[in-house]
Formats: C-alpha cells, structure tokens, sequence
C-alpha cells in the first residue's frame, strides 16, 4: 500500500518517517523498496532481541499451530510457564498478564489503590512516561501529554527525579504507592540515583506504601541484569514490564509480592487477552534466548564500549552535553535540538530515536555487535559534523 492510501485511512497520531518497513533480522530491517537499515532503537524498545529472534519465532509458529487463544477462565501452559520464569528471575510472588505497558501500569495502579481504601494517592515522578491509558497517562509527569484530556483522575501527585527532600516532604500516611522507573526513558535518560532508589524503598517501608517499579522500558535485559532494579540492593512491591517481553509480540505483565497477591481476586481485574498462549509463548522464548545466549553480559559489554564510542565524541563536540544510562539504554543530550541528526541518520540508513527535544537515545539489541556500533557511531559523527556545517535543516 502508498503512504498516501495508509494516511486516508489510519488515524493520525504518529510523526511517521517515509519509510514502509516490510522485514526485519537482528538489528536489520529492511523497507519496500529493498534498501537496508541499522536499527539502534528496534521495536521503539521493544526489540531487546532484535528483529525475528529464531527463537520467537520458532516458538510462536509451533504455538499458533496447536491453539492461538485461551479464554483465562481455563488454564494454559504457556502462561503458567512465563509467570514461573519471570517469578524466578525476581522475586516470590505472583504475575498478572495484560496485553500493553500502559495496561500493566493501570492494572498496578488499581491493585495499590484496592489494598486500602484510606490511602489512595500515589507519587510518580516529574518526566515520567507510564503510558496512555486514562490513569496512566495521569501518572506520567509530563503536562504535554495530559493536555485536552481532562477531567483527568486524581490521586496522583508529582516528585522530581533523584530530589531526596522533595520525596520525604512528600511522603506521609495517606500515601498508597510511590510508582518511577528505573532510568526515565521518554523523560530523556535520567536514571534514578541510588540514594533515591533506596530512600523511597525506605519511606514505603516507613508509611506502608507499595513501590511500584515501571520496567515496560528497563526490562528485559536492556541495562544488563534482567530488571533494571536488580543493580540496586533493593526489591519492589510491584514491577511492571511489557515492550521486549514479547520478542514483538504485544504483552504486558506486573509481578506482586507474595503478601499482596490476595488484594485482586476474581472478577476484580481481567483482560481477554491478557496471558494469550501465542504473546506467552514469545515471552518464555525471550527469556530463555536471554539466559542461553548469555544477553544480560553482552548487555553489560556493548554498553560499555558504546559509552566509551559516545564519551569519546562528546570530548570532540561541544554540542554533546552529556551521555547517561545504564547497559545499552544510553541517551546523549546535546545542547541543540536531536531532530536533524535523526533525520541524517535516517538517511544514512540508521534508525535512531530523539526523546525529551534533545536527547538521542540508544538502545540497540541486546545481541548488537562492536561492528554494528562502530558504524552507528560514524554516522553520528557524520550527522553532528553536517549539523554543525549546515546549521538546523527543517
Ligand atoms: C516506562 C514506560 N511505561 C509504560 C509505557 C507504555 O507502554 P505501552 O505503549 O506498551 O502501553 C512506556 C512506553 O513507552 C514506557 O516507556
């Protein structure tokens, strides 16, 4: 189909590049006409495995041959199979499967605020993303992305990222949650600072309030341990995940502590959807890859040289003003808007992505090799001198 016919008929809420991609491989795709691209940010992260992982794949033809859905009034392997997995990669408790990450946020929203009826507000961060469903999007804390939208829910009240004061002075009693993500994604890269992260397992502790960890982007291997908070001495209440942990396939998910698993019971949340066998079982072929393939150390090694790449630019370049993250979620904030480098990246036949105006963010495959990265690294390089050269070009 023409991007013309596409745009008649598909609601428009996307900036879409002109490019129709039909195929992808690895951290290759490919679009209509046959021209190839590098993608450093596949699946708007959710291709921690890159495109077609075999493995996905191979577990999804075998799964839609037997039975393509289960409704979850009846039990299915598959799902049973990936709660144990992603129970046994974090901590005891249980998982509720939904189909989104802005559905594992809501669903973990719902969960915290049935636990006691005196409680009912929960502090996110300023910056955040944790999706756009009603509540989730009411939880993000990011003003452009409630505008039009209101009479928004209430309930939810905002903290700045790593200010440890802030945070105290907000805390008290009628707290039911306290909900950020590891390393603010489309909030431009921050990651949270340990002394944060332990004071606010602390003060939930303190008050009785559940923290809520949103991994739909951490997750997955992306920082080089399976869940982003596993690089601090710490454990959340609730986790939510979703993006990689299909392999492609839509699926959310959230994990609960043991001691709170008996505050949602039948009738009180579902999803059709949610736990599909087809979505479950790309999930345990992701995780399984993950550990057969040792992808948590690859993580941890190509993130190390891609920061290296990108620290050595930003000693060349004054417009890199700092590069931040964990493992190979990586973003460079550069002191002009990121628009023009994506658009030159673009084509040069590198997918990259811009978040929060000026910030590229890099988040490759979890498999990407020191080759794939030395010629994204060039071509940013190329991008940024033809910046500098030409001056903004839209
Ligand atoms: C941290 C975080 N939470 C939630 C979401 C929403 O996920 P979904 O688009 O699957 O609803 C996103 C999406 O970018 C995200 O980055």
């Amino acid at each position: 189909m023409d991007q013309k016919t596409f745009d008649k008929y598909v609601l428009n809420t996307y900036t879409r590049q002109p490019i129709t991609i039909v195929k992808g491989q690895g951290s290759a795709v490919w679009d209509d006409k046959g021209r190839e691209y590098l993608d450093f940010f596949p699946g708007f992260g959710a291709g921690n495995l890159g495109h077609c992982h075999p493995k996905v794949v191979e577990a999804v033809q075998k799964q839609v041959t037997e039975i393509i859905h289960v409704p979850n009034v009846y039990y299915n392997n598959a799902q049973g199979e990936l709660a144990k997995l992603i129970i046994e990669n974090t901590f005891d408790g249980q998982v509720f499967f939904c189909n989104s990450g802005a559905e594992a946020n809501e669903g973990a929203i719902k969960l915290v605020r049935k636990r006691n009826p005196s409680k009912k507000t929960i502090i996110t961060l300023k910056d955040s993303f944790h999706g756009r469903t009603i509540a989730a999007v009411t939880a993000t804390g990011q003003p452009v992305y409630h505008d039009g939208f209101d009479p928004l829910p209430g309930g939810f009240e905002y903290c700045e990222a790593n200010n440890v004061e802030m945070l105290k002075s907000m805390m008290n009693d009628g707290i039911a949650a306290l909900m950020f993500e590891p390393i603010l994604g489309e909030g431009g890269i921050v990651p949270i600072t340990p002394e944060f992260m332990m004071t606010a397992r602390q003060l939930c502790k303190d008050h009785d309030a559940l923290l809520i960890l949103d991994e739909v982007q951490t997750g997955i291997g992306r920082t080089g341990k399976l869940f982003a908070y596993q690089h601090f001495d710490i454990e959340p209440d609730v986790l939510t995940m979703a993006k990689s942990l299909g392999g492609g396939i839509p699926i959310g998910a959230f994990a609960v502590k043991r001691q709170y698993c008996d505050i949602l019971k039948p009738g009180s949340h579902g999803s059709t959807f949610g736990g599909n066998p087809v979505a479950c079982s790309a999930g345990v072929a992701v995780l399984k890859a993950i550990a057969d393939e040792n992808l948590l150390e690859n993580a941890t090694k190509m993130g190390d040289y891609l920061r290296e790449k990108l620290d050595a630019l930003k000693t060349k370049y004054t417009i890199i003003k700092e590069i931040r993250g964990i493992g190979l979620m990586l973003g460079m904030e550069l002191t002009i808007p990121g628009a023009d480098i994506v658009q030159h990246c673009l084509k040069k036949k590198v997918l990259l992505n811009c978040t929060h105006k000026t910030v590229l963010r890099l988040m490759p495959a979890i498999n990407v090799t020191k080759y794939k990265i030395d010629r994204v690294i060039k071509v940013i390089e190329d991008a940024i001198n033809t910046q500098l050269a030409w001056g903004p070009q839209s």
